[in-house]
């Protein structure tokens, strides 16, 4: 008996899978545009600016704690000021966010060369260290990371 409960929990544990990119892209659509080409001077595109963060590990961090505790700057994007507040992304798991960022990095911003993807264990590590930081503090990490 025990064994039958044991294995049908087995069975049924792995069923909820987290959303593909492209399907949590959608929440991002709403501002950022199903294309990603943004809206300048209140959502910046997923371009360079994207493909080039995407590449270091500073960059990587920023985008992570960008989509988990939001992003109020001001920061410079392909020359742009942007002085907004992105909210929160709340409800995406550590396989949610990095399926966001591949989805984004390899399809939209054609990251390219150089790009591997993110790992749920990267967003796992960043989460955990970045506790304490409110989107303001979030937003500075852009220009250290070598965001423009
Ligand atoms: C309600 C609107 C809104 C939604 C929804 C939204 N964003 Fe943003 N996002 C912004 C704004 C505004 C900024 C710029 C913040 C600023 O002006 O300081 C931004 C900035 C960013 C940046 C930084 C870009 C750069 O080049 O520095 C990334 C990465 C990002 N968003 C990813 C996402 C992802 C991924 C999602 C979906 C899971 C998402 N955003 C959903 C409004 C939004």
């Amino acid at each position: 008996m025990r064994l039958a409960i044991a294995l049908s929990l087995l069975i049924s544990a792995p069923a909820v899978a987290a959303p593909d990119g492209a399907t949590v892209y959608k929440k991002c659509a709403a501002c950022h545009l199903p294309t990603g080409a943004g809206v300048p001077g209140a959502f910046p595109p997923f371009g360079a600016d994207f493909a080039t963060l995407a590449k270091s590990s500073a960059g990587r961090r920023y985008m992570i704690l960008g989509v988990i505790k939001g992003i109020s700057g001001p920061i410079t994007v392909a020359g742009k000021a942007y002085r907004g507040v992105m909210p929160a992304q709340v409800g995406l798991d550590d396989e949610a966010v990095a399926n966001v960022l591949n989805h984004i990095a390899n399809n939209i911003a054609k990251a390219g060369k150089g790009f591997t993807p993110i790992t749920p264990a990267e967003v796992a590590k960043v989460r955990a260290g970045g506790n304490g930081l409110t989107s303001a503090a979030v937003a500075q990490l852009h220009a250290s990371a070598g965001g423009r």
